[in-house]
């Protein structure tokens, strides 16, 4: 399970010729969907550009305790951080840390810090083997500090033993084995959660279409809300929003489009939320070129999309829990359960679209959620990301029930 994803992880750079490799440990964290702020000392520059991590990292690299943006970082990067990984380190900077000399940045957040921390050492054998850095690295494992490497292998000036880096990749795995063992379990942990979101745009020509007035933003906010709670989430989505970290994510723009990524993804998932709003007519026959005024008022013929959730919910893998909206103007209760049997959901999540505060948009939400069984929930005015967590948690009580259902047969 990645959950680098959305995390703030410090990445401190000590002066070694494998300070190089530390790019790499940067980029794979950002590529994770890490949140990388680089710290690097005097040395490490002298063997890698500052500009590299700049442009890499999702901060700027930073070098000095004295900075002009911030006046105490060295607290703000080790109080703010998830993780603190340093690679790599060299024997200087892993003697300060187990001294708790703290004479340069990264050093002061190594001290300042409460999150757990990653040493990945890379020196000469003779350094690595003198019984001072043995005791020092022993001080820090005492401590709890996790230890990655070295490796043994070739190393600066044709010499070979054990003192190398590990492969950045390992090292990338570390802080992520890390924050496994600190996670607290979520109720959504394992689950595949398949969310649509916004509106489909059917095209007239190249620059018109029909389109709808959703914004995406209830579906984002059920992605968000999900991956919070350790679901693996699809987004199949035709808005721009930025997606939960972790998430993968598809953008189509008609209801072709999301009918195809959405059975794709749907084939396995335990959970499928239809929060899209899909057109349910679209131009027969989309022109190649831009229809002109001169021409006239043109004739655009009609047909039916594909329901994609009424096509889910034939085809419904046995334990999945299907959940659709249901854009209305009146008549609530009665349309929704409409859809909620003509689709073979097992929610319909309701909302009138025209009422204060509700539907296409806004920030809250106000919701009925039928369920198959008849129940009706009401989920008063709220925020988008309350009506996500609101809906999300009837599922899950449906997730609890169904597996204590099977643990009795
Ligand atoms: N939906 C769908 N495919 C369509 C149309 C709608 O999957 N072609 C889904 C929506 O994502 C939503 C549910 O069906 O989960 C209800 O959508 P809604 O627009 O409220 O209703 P429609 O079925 O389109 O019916 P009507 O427009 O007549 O209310």
């Amino acid at each position: 399970m990645n959950l680098l994803a959305g995390k703030r992880i410090v990445l401190g750079v000590s002066g070694g010729i494998a300070a190089y490799k530390a790019v790499e440990v940067c980029r794979l964290l950002v590529d994770a969907g890490a949140h990388v702020m680089p710290v690097l000392t005097g040395g490490a520059t002298r063997f890698v550009g500052r500009a590299t991590f700049d442009a890499l990292a999702s901060e700027r690299a930073r070098m000095s305790l004295f900075d002009e943006e911030d006046p105490i970082p060295h607290t703000t990067l080790g109080q703010t951080a998830d993780c603190v990984v340093v690679a790599p380190a060299t024997a200087r900077v892993i003697g300060s840390y187990a001294a708790g000399i703290s004479s340069d940045l990264l050093t002061a957040t190594l001290v300042a810090t409460r999150a757990p921390v990653v040493v990945c050492p890379a020196m000469h054998t003779e350094m690595w083997e003198h019984p001072a850095v043995a005791a020092n690295i022993a001080t820090l494992v005492g401590r709890g500090v996790h230890i990655v490497g070295p490796e043994s292998g070739h190393l600066a000036g044709g010499d070979e033993g054990a003192g190398r880096l590990s492969p950045p990749a390992n090292i990338a795995a570390a802080v992520n084995r890390v924050l496994e063992a600190r996670r607290q379990p979520s109720d959504m942990d394992g689950l595949s959660v398949v969310v649509t979101a916004g509106g489909t745009r059917e095209p007239i020509d190249p620059v018109r279409y029909i389109g709808n007035r959703s914004s995406g933003k209830q579906g984002h906010a059920l992605a968000d809300e999900a991956v919070s709670r350790g679901a693996q989430v699809t987004i199949v989505t035709t808005v721009d929003r930025p997606a939960p970290p972790g998430a993968a994510v598809v953008r189509v723009d008609t209801a072709a489009q999301m009918a195809e990524a959405t059975a794709a993804a749907a084939a396995g998932a335990d959970v499928v939320v239809m929060a899209a709003a899909v057109a349910d007519f679209r131009p027969v026959a989309p022109v190649g070129v831009k229809l002109k005024k001169r021409d006239g008022a043109p004739a655009v013929h009609l047909e039916p999309t594909p329901d994609i959730l009424a096509a889910l919910g034939a085809s419904k893998p046995p334990g999945q829990i299907l959940v659709g909206f249901a854009a209305e103007t009146c008549d609530l209760v009665r349309n929704a359960a409409a859809k909620l049997r003509d689709k073979g959901a097992d929610y319909i999540v309701a909302n009138d679209v025209t009422a204060q505060g509700a539907g296409f948009a806004c920030e809250t939400n106000e919701v009925l959620v039928l369920s198959s069984d008849g129940r009706v929930h009401s989920i008063g005015l709220r925020s988008k990301r309350q009506v996500a967590q609101a809906v999300l948690d009837l599922v899950v009580a449906d997730r609890v029930a169904q597996t204590a259902q099977q643990e009795n047969q």
